[in-house]
C-alpha cells in the first residue's frame, strides 16, 4: 500500500502466517526487538495477532513489510500514538537473518515516517533500541533519528541488564526525499 524504494508496507493476512510464527520464534530475532519476557507463539496466538491487526485501531497499527516483487520480510508500526502530543513510538523487525542487511530495514522505517508524518500528522517519531544494537542504531540514524539519551539498566536480558537508547526524529528534521 505504501510503497518505498525496495519494500512495500501493506496489511497483514493469514496467508503471512506461517512467516510471522517462524519469525516470533526465532529468539535471536526477538531478543533485540522486544524488552518482555520471550515465550514461544502457537500457531493459533499468531493466527489471532493477525486477526486483530485492524485500522479500526486507535493508537496500534501494524503492517507487513513486503519486497517490491511480493516477499513477506518481516512488520513494522506504531505501537503507541499520543494523539495529544503527536507523538507515535515505532517498531520493526525484519524477521529473517538472511533478509537483513539489503537495505529493507531502513527503508520500511522511511516508509513509516512518510506515513507518520504525511499521512497521521505526528510531530516526532520516537522509539527506545537496545544499545548494543548497532544494525538498528544505524538504520535509525540512517533515516534521520537523532540519540537523545541513555536509559540504564532497562532491560534485563541473558542474565544481566542492558541500556536502551532513546532516539527521536521531529517532523521538522524530517527529509522526505528520504522516503523516495
Ligand atoms: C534493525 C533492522 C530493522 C535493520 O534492518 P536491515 O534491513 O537489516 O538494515 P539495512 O540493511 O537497512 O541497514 C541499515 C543500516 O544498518 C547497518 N547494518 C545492517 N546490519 C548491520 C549489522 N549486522 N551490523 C552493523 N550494522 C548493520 C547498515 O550498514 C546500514 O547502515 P548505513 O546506512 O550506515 O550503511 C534489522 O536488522 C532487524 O530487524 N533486526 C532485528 C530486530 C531489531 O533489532 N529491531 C529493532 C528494535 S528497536
Amino acid at each position: 500500500m505504501y510503497q518505498g524504494r525496495k519494500v512495500r508496507l501493506r496489511a497483514y493476512s493469514q496467508l503471512d502466517l506461517d512467516d510471522v510464527l517462524r519469525q516470533v520464534n526465532d529468539y535471536d530475532s526477538v531478543r533485540m526487538s522486544a524488552s518482555g519476557i520471550i515465550l514461544p507463539a502457537t500457531r493459533d496466538d499468531e493466527s489471532r495477532w493477525i486477526s486483530q491487526q485492524t485500522s479500526m485501531g486507535h493508537g496500534e497499527y501494524q503492517f507487513a513489510i513486503e519486497t517490491l516483487d511480493g516477499r513477506y520480510v518481516g512488520g513494522c508500526g506504531f505501537h503507541k500514538i499520543d494523539w495529544k502530543n503527536r507523538v507515535g513510538l515505532i517498531g520493526i523487525l525484519i524477521g529473517d537473518a538472511g533478509m537483513r542487511g539489503h537495505g529493507y530495514g531502513s527503508d520500511a522505517v522511511r516508509v513509516l515516517c512518510r506515513v507518520g508524518y504525511n499521512e497521521m500528522n505526528l510531530n516526532k517519531l520516537s522509539l527506545t533500541v537496545m544499545a548494543d544494537n548497532t544494525a538498528a542504531i544505524r538504520c535509525y540514524s540512517a533515516c534521520g533519528f537523532k540519540a537523545e539519551g541513555n536509559l540504564r539498566g532497562e532491560v534485563w536480558r541473558e542474565g544481566s541488564y542492558h541500556d536502551l537508547v532513546a532516539m527521536g526524529l521531529l517532523r521538522g528534521e524530517w527529509n522526505d526525499d528520504r522516503a523516495r
